[in-house]
């Protein structure tokens, strides 16, 4: 399988359009070694043709021109975006739904029942899409069934339940509910490589980690590098673990549960926040992520698996 990083870049995007922290501001005035990135998605496809859409972020147009395997290539109104499988409800995961809306056909979108509700209530886009291209909404099983994408044969997708948070405007912010977020499993019959795919994730539970021990590749969350980044650089009140996002470093942290991944793994930290220090290519906690073998995503990214 193909995997096309299109946004490497947390809610807000690097630089993030009203942030002077020493990351942005170091982005802007190029004095610091960093790239700018877009808000959070990939695609990822068996043949190259035919790609699914893991989230939609509000920059999807500029992902989308910078990525010609998506752009109209067969018919007067075409793309080659297949399917759209929503992790979440959040705003970086699905507010570039507005921007399919001249969509030939309506747009099949995978989502769990939970981000449904989201997505028609708090945050009604479904309903507002039915002035439009309208949807059609396919159920994601969180319970170990796993799912299919019609056209996409090759491919095998399971989503498992994940602790992380829905979105501010849900009434499961504060009171979770499985199915809020998940993490995918995708998987290619013809070579049973498989790839595990968690922009948010706060707790690596038993479940969750069996799912990232049986991956060929991990694309997982990288938004902090410090359980209280946002509070110590004055930008924010929460904890990583408060917004729904495991902190790099510490006792429990991703890097450490990550060096425990067999070798061959192949580690990727994607969903990267602004304020993270591992932005700057040239900081020490880029450096210690190299030494272990950890990458950093970053837009435009091909892995071939
Ligand atoms: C998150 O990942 O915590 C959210 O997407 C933040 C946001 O709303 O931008
Ligand atoms: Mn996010
Ligand atoms: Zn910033």
């Amino acid at each position: 399988m193909k995997i096309h990083v299109l946004g490497s870049a947390a809610g807000g995007g690097f630089p993030q359009w009203n942030c002077n922290c020493a990351n942005c501001d170091g982005l802007r005035s190029g004095t610091i070694r960093a790239s700018r990135r877009t808000q959070s998605s990939i695609a990822l496809s068996a043949d190259g043709g035919d790609w699914i859409v893991f989230n939609t972020s509000p920059d999807i147009l500029q992902q989308i021109r910078a990525f010609p395997a998506l752009q109209p290539g067969r018919r007067l109104r075409d793309t080659g975006i297949r399917a759209i499988v929503l992790i979440d409800a959040q705003i970086d995961h699905t507010t570039g739904l507005y921007m399919l809306r001249e969509s030939s056909k309506p747009l099949d979108i995978w989502c769990t029942e939970q981000v449904r509700d989201d997505l028609r209530n708090g945050n009604p886009i479904f309903d507002i899409l039915e002035h439009y291209c309208k949807v059609t909404w396919h159920v994601m099983p969180i319970d170990g069934s796993g799912f299919e994408i019609e056209g996409i044969g090759d491919l095998h997708f399971a989503a498992v339940p994940l602790r992380s948070k829905a979105p501010p405007y849900s009434p499961h912010r504060e009171n979770p509910h499985p199915g809020d977020n998940v993490g995918i499993t995708i998987r290619d019959r013809r070579t049973a490589r498989t790839a595990f795919y968690a922009p948010g994730l706060a707790d690596i539970e038993p479940h969750v980690w069996h799912a990232m021990r049986s991956a060929d590749c991990v694309l997982v969350d990288g938004t902090f590098w410090t359980h209280d980044e946002m509070i110590r650089l004055g930008v924010g009140t929460k904890t990583a673990v408060e917004i729904g996002h495991l902190p790099q470093s510490g006792p429990g942290g991703m890097i450490e549960h990550l060096s425990r991944l067999p070798a061959q793994t192949r580690k990727l930290l994607i969903h990267i926040n602004n304020t993270n220090p591992i932005l700057d290519e040239d900081s020490l906690q880029r450096a210690e992520l190299t030494a272990r073998n950890i990458e950093v995503c970053h837009d435009g990214l091909d892995i071939q698996l």
